[in-house]
């Protein structure tokens, strides 16, 4: 039999929950820490206030508290290197090093590297130079698509109806640096139309084992009007992605893709993201992220079947098989509950009431990304507060837990989009 293990996830939002929740399912987990986690993850796991960005107090306490197994959320420790700098000190993390996080830390990188391996994407040109980019956008059909380079916290994204709409993306970013030094170069894109699906697959630097596929809701209001936000809700499985598209999506853009990597002398371990369109053309890769989705994990990790540190460790010892992970639950539905404004300004410090009636029921979840613990109870911490997940048999079910569930939570202005997983019946 296999020892138990303390484990370290470092993060605090709803992905940073999935992630606790389920790895604490796991016989295998001793005992369980978040860093710096946040008021709802501190009901399961040991709460520690050292942030993600503090990468040697991270591997201080990994070492004191003999930490067997490291899981990063968030891009940012990935970006600055938190893998290189656990394994230094031969601590075990789950993710990719610095060298191979540069698939979501460059989007010009990733845009370039699929293009010379032949892996399917849309057309693209990328520019350090202003006026290099006006000129070619003005050549442009529009709809384009105007990316931050680096990252931008999933607000590096402006799709361009017209010229201007470009020319104003282009010089927010290149010339009033609205991304700081990520937007001092971007990318073009042409404008790819078709359902977009997110695939996630756990990767050992050789073998991918897909996860269960999601769709997530990025605008702010229904029917996906407004700005975009880190993600108002998601639904998993997807309808559109029959099996036969889901392993064609493995085998013309996740695999190569991972070949790729291994080529570029990056070998990519942790858990690779891909954002797909399924275009008339086919399946092509929007981008990659280097780490789990956040919504989708708050669907996909509690519809996983499978013991979570087994497989994490699996894929530390090169020894994932390849394949798909079966699913435990037919579906799953994520609702967020923000904070009225965001993805604006909003206002923080408002009281949650509601949670403790829906604590032991069976078909729903609730993730926590940001709430913090007063005297008077929860209250919210952040723009995306709460992720109202349910679970049933069917699609449907699953719609009615969540949402019967955000029915009986609230805090002053709350916000959640009602359409969430609809999108799915349009298409199954
Ligand atoms: N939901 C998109 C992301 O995790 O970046």
């Amino acid at each position: 039999m296999k020892s138990g293990l303390r484990i370290l996830v470092v993060g605090s939002g709803g992905r940073e929950h999935a992630l606790v929740w389920k790895l604490k399912e796991s016989p295998r987990t001793e005992r369980i820490f978040c860093a710096p986690g946040n008021a709802g993850i501190a009901q399961q796991a040991e709460c520690v206030s050292i942030p993600g960005s503090d990468l040697s107090g991270l591997a201080d306490f990994a070492e004191r508290e003999e930490i067997g197994l490291t899981v990063v959320g968030p891009e940012m420790p990935l970006a600055e290197g938190i893998v290189d700098a656990f394994q230094e000190r031969g601590l075990r993390i789950f993710g990719p090093s610095r060298a191979a996080a540069l698939l979501e830390t460059s989007k010009i990188w990733c845009k370039q590297t699929l293009s010379k391996h032949n892996i399917p994407t849309g057309c693209f040109a990328a520019f350090d130079d202003v006026t290099d980019a006006l000129t070619y956008a003005e050549t442009q059909e529009p709809p384009l698509v105007v990316k931050a380079d680096g990252l931008a916290a999933g607000k590096g994204v402006t799709v361009a109806a017209t010229f201007e709409e470009a020319q104003t993306a282009i010089k927010a970013a290149m010339v009033a640096g609205a991304f700081g030094d990520s937007g001092r170069r971007v990318l073009i894109e042409e404008y790819l139309e078709g359902p977009e699906v997110s695939i996630m697959a756990l990767a050992d630097g050789e073998n991918l084992l897909r996860l269960p596929a999601s769709q997530d809701h990025k605008p702010i209001f229904d029917g996906d009007k407004g700005p975009n936000t880190g993600g108002m809700g998601c639904y998993s499985p997807v309808p559109l992605l029959s099996d036969d598209l889901a392993e064609q999506a493995m085998e013309t853009i996740m695999r190569p893709t991972m070949a790729a990597m291994a080529a570029e002398g990056r070998p990519y371990v942790g858990c690779l993201y891909g954002g797909l369109i399924l275009t008339d053309e086919g399946l092509k890769a929007l981008e990659f992220n280097c780490r789990f989705g956040d919504p989708e994990s708050q669907v996909v990790l509690p519809r996983l079947g499978g013991d979570l540190v087994d497989l994490l460790e699996a894929a530390l010892d090169g020894q994932l098989g390849d394949g798909e992970l079966p699913s435990d639950r037919g579906a799953a539905v994520c609702v967020v509950m923000a904070s009225g404004g965001y993805p604006g300004e909003y206002q923080t410090g408002k009281l949650i009431h509601g949670l403790d009636s829906l604590e032991s029921t069976r078909d729903v979840v609730v993730f926590h990304a940001a709430t913090t613990k007063t005297d008077e109870g929860l209250v919210t911490s952040g723009g995306r507060v709460l992720g109202v997940t349910g679970l049933g048999d069917t699609l449907p079910e699953a719609i009615d837990a969540a949402y019967g569930a955000v029915d009986q939570i609230g805090f002053d202005g709350a916000y959640w989009r009602r359409d969430i997983g609809r999108r799915a019946g349009e298409v199954g």
